[in-house]
């Protein structure tokens, strides 16, 4: 159990487990970031470097947390549902957050790793290796970025407000008509609205106050799992898009102080 004293704090031995994984993962992405600059210009491209750039990232993640905590079992992106021995606790792994800026150089990418413990997400870890931000949750002992203790931004005015989405990809041509209307009436009502490309981070971001909100549909749990513990630890309301509890099973998340969250809902039931 973490000890928290003046917004720092010192981590329990699950979040030493965790941050320590997120880094090791996060140093080898961090490396292939900058090999992908060269790859970026030859005509092959880095879409081959990048998928096994992020199956090292998965593989160093489950061989970490299964040497740490033998028996849990892994919800991960890449390789899958694995079983464990332990019925109770599971993790939630998305070795590689944002894999499109990640294949253009962008450094807005990260790990993302939850726990579950009996149907409760309890612990959360984002970490992005390019600008070596580390967020971290666990329920009940709060969220934050680098031991500064984080908080949801406190804005109530809607039309001050900047809120992230996600586009729907190419691929899911049946969410783009939805996710038109609900940009369209978004913009005649929140302040700003930013698509940034790492679900794991705009979560994140919406604990640390940089963004007022965020929604979006289409994603699966590793993508939400680890934001939504540090949305909820600095004070943030998450629910599905439809104000429900469904986010991990439906797909889609709603995130921000009770007044945005509000407004998001009530927008998107519109649109
Ligand atoms: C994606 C990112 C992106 C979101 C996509 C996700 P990936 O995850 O989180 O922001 O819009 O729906 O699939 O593929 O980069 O791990
Ligand atoms: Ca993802
Ligand atoms: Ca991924």
């Amino acid at each position: 159990m973490p000890l928290v004293t003046e917004g720092t704090m010192l981590r329990s031995a699950l979040m030493n487990v965790m941050t320590a994984t997120a880094i090791k993962a996060g140093r080898g992405l961090k490396r292939d970031l900058g090999e992908i600059e060269n790859l970026q210009v030859s005509l092959k491209g880095p879409g081959d470097f990048v998928s096994a750039a992020d199956r090292r990232s998965e593989k160093i993640i489950f061989e970490e947390l299964s040497k740490a905590r033998p028996g849990y079992g892994f919800v991960l992106e890449e390789a899958g549902t694995v079983e464990g021995s332990d019925k109770t606790h599971r993790w939630y792994v998305d070795p590689l957050d944002g894999t499109t800026n990640f294949l253009h150089g962008i450094p807005q990418f990260a790990v993302s790793i939850a726990l579950e413990r009996e149907g409760q997400l309890v612990a959360g870890v984002v970490y992005n290796p390019a600008t070596d931000e580390m967020y971290v949750a666990e329920k009940g002992q709060g969220a934050y970025l680098n031991n500064r203790r984080l908080r949801v931004a406190a804005r109530r005015d809607f039309a001050d407000a900047l809120i992230a989405c996600g586009v729907p990809l190419l691929g899911k041509p049946e969410e783009h008509a939805r996710f038109q209307r609900e940009l369209a009436l978004m913009m005649t009502k929140a302040g700003n609205v930013r698509r940034m490309g790492a679900a794991a981070l705009d979560l994140a971001f919406v604990a640390s106050g940089r963004f007022d909100g965020f929604w979006e549909r289409g994603l699966s749990p590793w993508d939400m799992a680890a934001g939504m513990v540090l949305v909820r630890e600095a004070g943030g309301f998450v629910t599905d898009a439809d104000g429900g509890d469904r986010v991990l099973t439906e797909g889609t998340i709603c995130v921000g102080n009770e007044i945005m969250h509000r407004e998001l809902i009530k927008t998107l039931r519109m649109a």
